[in-house]
């Protein structure tokens, strides 16, 4: 998704805002942009090549000047062209910059307001309406007439604004899309999140819905949707820089798959004991009230809620719904004032998800719950309850970390649900949670299996297609297993639950489709076995990631993998986790750019 970086300091400022759009290169972008004011004018560069190509053609051009923008852009209104980039000029001469992340909705009918008096739109975006809306409002005061034009605008937006007539002005606001200001030594930063100023400073306020900002080398002003001054605290922001370091591996999904066994253990900390407290306070309250679930989450996080389905009915009988997040706040449905409606989001900030959680509030149904990587996120904000996951900032596109992280923090939900329903033993309580404990070694024992599941990639790395089995909670699993594969490596991948097979998909099964099976030992298996026997008498050709004893054996055309161990009802974290390795190790055999997948965003802020 774009991502802005801002800068107003007392030296050349280009070289912080190059660093800047490189750190945010991972949210995914097809175009970038920089501009700074230098002798009372303003100049910039654009490109549809990566950051260090923008970074070249900054240096050749010799920018460079003490206020700038830049912005990353991931298209939405017109093509990924130079002509559709940011920065946007206003005025002739240009006195007017804008960067902007979000979706102004009402850009058309700004287009022919603006269209009438005189301004020439040299660019298909929504953007530069907001660049002209600012200019025919600007009388020498920047801020004021960015606060005027955000009066104006319908939809979302992260924006930074600067007037070539005010040298030493940064202004901004957010509604909708994320901003942070990074307050320096004599020098302060807009940016779309804290990781892009991490290199320069660590002290970061996180803007609210509807604040404006003022700022100046030494000064920060914000003012809140009503006009009112307003302080936000200053957050110090640690553990940044550690997250962009590759490490001994060659891509950041490889160095975040390989993370999951610390992330797990983080997020499940030291808990001994399930209490409602740890999704905040009042839980105990909430959870004893509620008598229905409803999980709203969008992509690798709504297979995340799939999962937490099963074991939630499972452990703590509590009716549960999963709905995808930009399906459920467009469709009629029937509120219960008794749900826990509980969003599950990496970034906390996608905007599908937020619409929904606010959709479901404005039904009535006031009790909500987020599981969330960033503390500091709207999701955070909006939701009553949290439980914030501490899988650390992840960078590749494809969700791994974030993902299984996702799934413990899910599983201590259940036994909590179940726990104040009054449905889970002591007994139960203590073996479940000596299973999460162990859970790390677990994980670790999966990924030693690297080698053998390298040997595979290299084999699907050839195919077009592939299917993906699952039964019961592992269904989930191979939706996911599709999704990366088909994010990662292109490769068309479908997940099916192994017994909808004869319903239709079986008509696929030839020896060109390969297909991935999930074979836990649990009490499906031998319905699983009669599915992978289907698939096989019709020349398929079977991968086979089966437990322990299952007694499932390699034979002509089904090449089987064997896991460490069953591990019961968390045995849908272990299986994702090979499932995570075959996608990333056929996508580095394809040769496509596995973090920054084409056409894809790390934090999807617009609708
Ligand atoms: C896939 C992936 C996406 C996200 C989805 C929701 O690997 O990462 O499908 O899961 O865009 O994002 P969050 O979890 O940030 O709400």
């Amino acid at each position: 998704m774009c991502g802005i970086v801002g800068a107003v300091a007392q030296r050349n400022i280009v070289p912080a805002l190059l660093e800047g759009l490189q750190r945010l290169e991972y949210r995914g972008y097809d175009s970038c942009g920089l501009a700074v004011i230098r002798d009372h004018g303003l100049e910039r560069a654009r490109s549809t090549q990566r950051v260090a190509e923008l970074a070249q053609q900054v240096q050749l051009e010799q920018l460079s000047g003490r206020l700038g923008i830049s912005h990353t852009r991931w298209a939405t209104h017109g093509a990924p062209a130079t002509h559709n980039a940011h920065p946007h000029f206003s005025g002739n001469p240009p006195r007017i910059a804008v960067v902007h992340n979000g979706i102004i909705e009402n850009y058309e009918q700004l287009r022919e307001e603006l269209s009438a008096e005189g301004y020439v739109f040299e660019s298909q975006t929504d953007t530069e309406a907001v660049a002209h809306l600012v200019d025919s409002l600007y009388q020498g005061d920047l801020f004021e007439a960015l606060q005027q034009a955000c009066r104006r605008l319908v939809g979302a937006y992260a924006l930074a604004v600067m007037s070539s007539d005010e040298p030493d002005r940064l202004a901004g606001a957010r509604y909708g899309s994320p901003l942070v200001i990074g307050v320096g030594q004599n020098e302060n930063f807009l940016a779309s999140d804290a990781l892009a100023i991490a290199g320069t400073t660590d002290q970061i306020i996180y803007l609210e819905d509807g604040d404006l900002v003022d700022l100046s080398t030494d000064t920060v002003l914000i003012v809140d949707r009503d006009g009112n001054d307003i302080d936000r605290i200053v957050h110090t922001v640690q553990a940044h820089m550690a997250a962009a370091d590759l490490g001994p591996y060659r891509h950041y999904m490889q160095k975040e798959i390989f993370e999951q066994p610390r992330a797990v253990s983080d997020t499940l900390q030291d808990i001994d004991e399930i209490v409602p407290e740890l999704f905040g306070a009042g839980a105990a309250e909430v959870f004893e009230e509620i008598d229905q679930v409803l999980i709203l989450a969008c992509g690798t996080s709504f297979y995340a809620g799939l999962t937490a389905k099963y074991w939630i009915e499972s452990l703590a009988k509590i009716p549960t719904a999963v709905e995808i997040a930009s399906e459920y706040r467009y469709r009629d449905s029937v509120p219960n004032p008794r749900t826990l409606v509980v969003t599950i989001s990496q970034s906390g900030e996608t905007a599908d998800t937020l619409a929904a959680l606010k959709h479901a509030k404005s039904l009535g149904m006031p009790h909500t719950l987020t599981i969330c990587n960033v503390a500091t996120s709207a999701m955070v904000r909006e939701c009553e309850l949290s439980f914030i996951t501490r899988a650390g900032v992840e960078i590749g596109v494809a969700s791994t970390k974030a993902f299984t992280t996702q799934l413990a923090a899910l599983f201590l939900l259940a036994m909590a649900l179940a726990k104040s329903k009054a449905r889970l033993s002591s007994d139960r309580e203590r073996e479940l949670l000596r299973k999460l404990r162990h859970l790390p070694k677990a994980i670790a024992a999966v990924l030693a299996l690297e080698p053998q599941v390298m040997d595979w990639a290299d084999r699907f790395a050839r195919k077009e297609n592939a299917l993906f089995l699952g039964r019961g909670m592992h269904y989930p699993v191979a939706l996911e297993g599709a999704l990366k594969l088909k994010e990662i490596s292109y490769i068309h991948a479908e997940g099916y639950p192994a017994g909808e097979l004869k319903h239709g998909p079986l008509a696929l099964v030839t020896e060109a489709m390969p297909v991935v099976t999930i074979a836990p030992k649990d009490e499906l298996l031998e319905k699983l076995k009669s599915n992978i026997q289907e698939v096989h008498a019709r020349g398929g050709e079977l991968y086979v990631f089966a437990d322990a004893d299952t007694n499932i054996r390699p034979e002509n055309n089904i090449h089987v993998i064997r896991m460490p161990e069953h591990y019961g009802m968390l045995s849908p974290i272990l299986h994702t986790i090979t499932l995570q390795l075959l996608s990333y190790h056929t996508a580095v055999a394809r040769g496509t750019d596995v973090d920054k997948p084409r056409n894809l965003a790390k934090s999807v802020t617009v609708e």
